[in-house]
């Protein structure tokens, strides 16, 4: 049984504990240094209305060509049906760019997705998110004065100059912008390795953000690097928890944050599948934490995980480690084989949960309505340097 090692976090190597932005629940309140928590300002349908299919069916036919609507894996089947293409947050924010006639892209995913929209979106176009509390507990780790002052501690260090941003698509906005003032590229779970590849090219450390799993496990499983050569950068402690020497020594400095929902999995929810359902492949995202990939049979993005179910022979057996909607969804597409999820207990990515059909009925009919509601826009100096970075992805050998 192989553990993860004592990184500078010793009393939790497996750093799963709350963000101090904690989630407010339901959006009932509101924080404005959040994603989440914010109240939605029209008047919803009760959930309970029969009518709101045939409400959402509708709206829709009354915008037409107005309106495309994109669906992430993790949304709800309720939500999914209405969506004219779904994906992960890479693809959709490419699919929302193809589609310039659009006058309105309903995105049914969570904020930082909405944001990368409407930063590659033209000007004329105007990007709208159902909820506005259906945000990331993972990108709200990492906000723009951390990460200043993170870089103003490596500058102190000496090693600013030789360090390269590399973020993951699951951050907002300002931190994207960060990374393209840097030099920086963005990254998403399925180029994370040509992204590290490019970024060790151009310099000898990598600030990996916000995702400390996906930076530690690509580095070490897929660019042979070692746990010694990362250290976590844990933005609530004086210098990051970590000395100048620290710094120096270190090849990839990887930022404490994590996704709420993929490191849920565990080592034991490992074992007990293979107990449980002998012959099972083990499949998983790789947010998931670095003992939970070492110990799968097969690690991989969203899309990954998907196009793998789709071509393993009938009769085969899946547990798999991503959000519960999405392997429920797999499991009914696939009754050939048998898929089931990683875990025994329930876990919904509850931030994308915010968007539902009574939420998706409300923007709809206020869109046809001619009263665009919860616009997601980014302001042209934040945009300016995020697409840098965003570019930079799109260039990536
Ligand atoms: P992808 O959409 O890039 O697979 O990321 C997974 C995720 O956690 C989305 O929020
Ligand atoms: Fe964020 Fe994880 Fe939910 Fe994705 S699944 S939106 S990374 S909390």
């Amino acid at each position: 049984m192989t553990t993860t090692p004592t990184l500078n976090e010793p009393a939790d190597p497996l750093d799963v504990r709350p963000t101090p932005l904690a989630l407010l629940l339901l959006g009932r309140e509101s924080d404005p240094r959040s994603e989440r928590g914010v109240d939605c300002p029209g008047d919803l349908p009760a959930p309970s209305d029969p009518g709101l299919v045939e409400r959402a069916r509708a709206a829709k036919a009354r915008l037409g060509e107005k309106v495309f609507i994109l669906g992430h894996h993790y949304q709800r089947d309720e939500v999914i049906e209405f969506a004219d293409v779904t994906g992960d947050s890479f693809k959709l924010a490419r699919d929302a760019a193809a589609r310039p006639e659009a006058e309105y892209i309903v995105f049914c995913g969570v904020h930082f997705m909405a944001e990368s929209a409407d930063i590659l979106t033209s000007e004329r176009q105007q990007v709208i998110l159902p909820d506005l509390a259906a945000g990331c507990s993972m990108a709200d780790m990492a906000t723009a004065e951390q990460v200043a002052e993170c870089w103003d501690v490596l500058t102190d260090a000496g090693v600013a100059g030789t360090t390269v941003p590399v973020s993951y698509m699951n951050s907002s906005a300002d931190i994207k912008a960060f990374t393209g003032r840097h030099g920086g590229t963005i990254c998403t779970s399925s180029n994370a390795r040509r992204a590290l590849e490019w970024a060790f090219a151009q310099g000898e450390k990598v600030l990996f953000l916000p995702d400390q799993h996906l930076g530690r496990n690509t580095a070490v499983l897929e660019m042979g690097l070692s746990l010694e050569d990362c250290v976590v950068y844990n933005p609530h402690k004086p210098g990051g928890g970590l000395t100048p020497e620290q710094l120096r020594a270190a090849k990839m400095i990887l930022w404490r944050g994590h996704c709420s929902v993929h490191g849920r999995f565990t080592l034991d929810s490992v074992n007990e599948v293979r107990e449980r359902v002998p012959g099972v492949n083990v499949l998983v995202h790789p947010e998931c934490r670095h003992e939970v990939v070492e110990a799968a049979d097969f690690v991989g993005s969203t899309e990954h995980i998907i196009k793998r179910l789709a071509e393993a022979p009938a009769g085969s057996k899946w547990a798999v480690g991503t959000e519960l909607n999405l392997v429920r969804r797999l499991a009914k597409a696939h009754p050939d084989k048998e898929i089931v999820f990683l875990d025994r207990t329930v876990c919904f990515c509850s931030t994308m949960n915010r968007i539902d059909l009574p939420h998706l009925v409300w923007a709809l009919e206020s869109l046809a309505d001619g009263k665009p509601v919860n616009r997601i826009q980014v302001d042209a100096e934040t945009e300016h340097y995020a697409k840098l970075a965003l570019e930079q992805m799109l260039a990536l050998p």
